[in-house]
């Protein structure tokens, strides 16, 4: 879809949407569409019994002394509550409203419209959310109908030039999201560690340097732990840094970002039951957000040095594949005692971690990984899970995630959880029990975060992908992560 802010409308034929406040407050673009239609547009707020409220619409077909096919009035709400994801809640329902009407033009008239934000951050955030709620992953689906079919290729706001150079930026973080769904939303016999890495080198012409290690490299590092869970499969792993300094400054200190890259978890010899397994395809969604991230990072050329670090698996059973009880050493000497084979995303984890602080001696690393079903247990699908060693992190962290609606919810960690991973055999096992599993799970990843470092792990396994469409995401991959990593960065590093 292409988003444009042109100074008039377009002559064809088309969608026509304005905007209209509580108590009848109209805009100067829903009083101009009144006035040309003969009071049409009074009349059918009232009979539509239209409140003005965030994203509420009354539409009006054929539109009398209007050249459009559709003429759309939508609530904004409050003037002086019409914050940022207001405006992209209005774009995202006009998009998914009209992506598949058989119009191919929709026209937004923001003229004069006033409120918390200035006009051209309001015009540019409702652009971002109709771009980021019309994304869909139709390229399997060869027989659709023709009436399933998007007709919409063009979205014009018109009334706010100013614009174009606020959305530049919003497109750039949109870009990421695009990137990360589409990891996400690919089955696994398409995206597996080689191909991931391949998708990656795209990254090269944002200006990410990328770093590739193999198995022999692996190997030589270590890592024991990543690579008992890639011995089952016939692919081979990769682990993948991928680089953004946008400071200037070769010295800065960089973020880490890490991510669980999954790409297909069967559980391996603790096999997971037939049902649902298809899920699976999304245990890389950590490494997608990172891998969105930071596109989003470099196409908007942020001020920050950020890192991202992905650990490519695919858990299968197999003849070589790792054993329940097996003991593997990981890369930092540390013996692990594989109670289950199917809590592969700590191993994989442990490893990437544990490299990337080697490596690039960060202050602060985030993780995201699609971690534990007991997750979704605890927070449903409206919150990831936040696990923090750094009160200071965790604010920062839950701040942003409210302010893009990617949001987290804090849990805790201690000794008392810690303990119960202890193994009699390895220093440590890679389960606890039944009870608490996502913080025994976090607890696991803390015994690789060296002292001092400002460590965050958010499990996202109830966020990356949806069963129903939200607001800024139709149903399937939603790229939660991309917005929040993005956030963080810019609220936090680029001061
Ligand atoms: N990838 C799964 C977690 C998961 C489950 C994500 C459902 C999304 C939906 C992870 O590797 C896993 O299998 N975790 C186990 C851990 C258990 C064996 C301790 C789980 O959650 O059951
Ligand atoms: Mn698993
Ligand atoms: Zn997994």
């Amino acid at each position: 879809m292409r988003i444009a802010f042109p100074a008039f409308r377009d002559a064809t034929p088309h969608v026509l949407v304005v905007l209209a406040g509580p108590d009848g407050a109209m805009t100067p673009g829903a009083a101009a569409a009144d006035a040309a239609s003969g009071g049409q547009v009074a009349r059918a707020l009232k009979t539509g019994r239209f409140e003005g409220d965030a994203a509420a619409v009354v539409e009006i077909l054929g539109p009398h002394g209007i050249d459009a096919a559709r003429l759309l009035i939508i609530g904004m709400g409050q003037a002086e509550k019409a914050t940022a994801a207001v405006f992209e809640k209005i774009g995202a329902t006009i998009a998914a409203r009209f992506q598949s009407c058989g119009e191919s033009r929709v026209t937004v008239d923001m003229t004069g419209v006033t409120g918390a934000l200035p006009l051209a951050g309001a015009a540019a955030h409702l652009a971002h959310g109709a771009s980021l709620r019309s994304y869909r992953f139709d390229k399997y689906r060869t027989t659709m109908k023709p009436k399933a079919k998007p007709t919409l290729t063009d979205f014009d706001i018109i009334g706010a030039p100013d614009a174009a150079a606020y959305h530049e930026q919003l497109a750039a973080i949109a870009a990421g999201v695009v990137r990360t769904r589409d990891l996400v939303s690919e089955p696994a016999n398409v995206i597996y560690p080689e191909s991931f890495v391949e998708s990656a080198q795209s990254l090269l012409g944002l200006g990410i340097e990328l770093t590739v290690l193999g198995e022999p490299e692996m190997r030589a590092l270590g890592m024991g732990a990543l690579l008992g869970v890639s011995q089952g499969s016939v692919r081979p792993p990769r682990l993948m840094a991928m680089r953004w300094n946008g400071t200037g400054d070769p010295q800065a200190k960089p973020v880490v970002f890490v991510g669980k890259g999954v790409t297909f978890d069967t559980g391996g010899i603790s096999i997971k039951p037939a049902a649902g397994m298809e899920d699976m395809k999304w245990d890389m969604g950590g490494a997608g957000a990172v891998t969105g991230a930071m596109h989003a990072l470099a196409a908007r050329k942020a001020r920050a040095h950020v890192i991202g670090v992905v650990g490519l698996v695919e858990n299968m059973p197999d003849g070589n594949a790792q054993r329940p009880g097996d003991v593997v050493t990981s890369m930092n000497g540390q013996t692990i005692e594989v109670i289950n084979t199917d809590a592969e995303g700590r191993l994989v984890l442990c490893d990437a971690i544990w490299w990337a602080q080697e490596q690039y001696n960060p202050e602060v690393i985030v993780d995201l990984a699609t971690l534990t079903g007991a997750i979704i247990v605890s927070l449903g699908h409206e919150h990831a899970g936040l696990f923090c060693n750094d009160n200071g992190l965790a604010a920062q962290l839950l701040k942003a995630g409210d302010a893009c609606g990617e949001k987290l919810w804090r849990m805790p960690i201690g000794d008392a959880y810690d303990k119960l991973i202890d193994s009699p055999i390895a220093d440590i096992k890679n389960v606890g029990p039944r009870e608490g599993g996502s913080i025994t799970a976090a607890q696991f990843i803390k015994r690789f975060v060296k002292p001092g470092v400002k460590w965050a792990h958010l499990d996202i396994a109830g966020t990356v992908w949806s069963n129903k469409d939200g607001t800024l995401f139709a149903k399937g991959a939603t790229g939660y992560g991309v917005r929040l990593l993005d956030r963080f960065i810019a609220e936090n590093f680029e001061g």
